[in-house]
């Protein structure tokens, strides 16, 4: 396995929309497990191919409290929103950076597992959330983009100086 480097708001590549994956291969499976690596020890609770410059529709998930839970998802679709819920989110792609963002309370996502076995899955709360907010990813959009033009400046501004205190 291997750690994989995590692009940075606002990068451009961030906006590719993602393929999805024809066949669940060795190269899949290596892909997952790097990510998943990469998720744990950032550490965050979930992972788009997208933030890790790989254009393919690829998710790994764990809102375990033990870290003991990791879900992949490939191909993801949303089949069913419900309801709506209001939750501060991060992104780590849009690292020391939190905010509100309202979303579905209750999903059921169609997708592929490791086995390239089509699932189905239903979740609500923070997995609902997490699902939500990884898909965007693969759709080329970053929690930010759901904040008005002002908070997405402050936010610009506050990581490009982050980032000239730690080049
Ligand atoms: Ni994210």
């Amino acid at each position: 396995m291997a750690l994989l480097p995590i692009l940075r708001f606002p990068d451009p590549r961030l906006k590719k929309v993602a393929q999805p994956v024809a066949e669940v291969d060795e190269s899949i499976r290596k892909l997952a497990a790097d990510m998943a690596e990469t998720m744990y020890e950032a550490p965050g609770i979930g992972l788009a191919a997208t933030q890790v410059d790989v254009h393919k529709r690829v998710v790994v998930i764990d809102v375990s409290e033990e870290k003991n839970e990791l879900r992949v998802f490939i191909n993801p679709e949303l089949s069913r929103c419900e309801g709506a819920q209001v939750g501060e989110e991060g992104c780590l792609s849009v690292p020391g950076i939190y905010d509100k963002v309202e979303r579905a309370e209750r999903v059921a996502i169609t997708y592929m597992d490791l086995d390239g076995s089509r699932r189905t899955l239903e979740a609500d709360g923070l997995l609902a959330v997490c699902i939500q907010h990884e898909i965007d990813h693969l759709n080329g959009t970053v929690f930010v983009d759901h904040l008005s033009q002002l908070k997405q400046l402050r936010i610009k501004n506050k990581l490009a100086k982050q980032a000239r205190v730690t080049a």
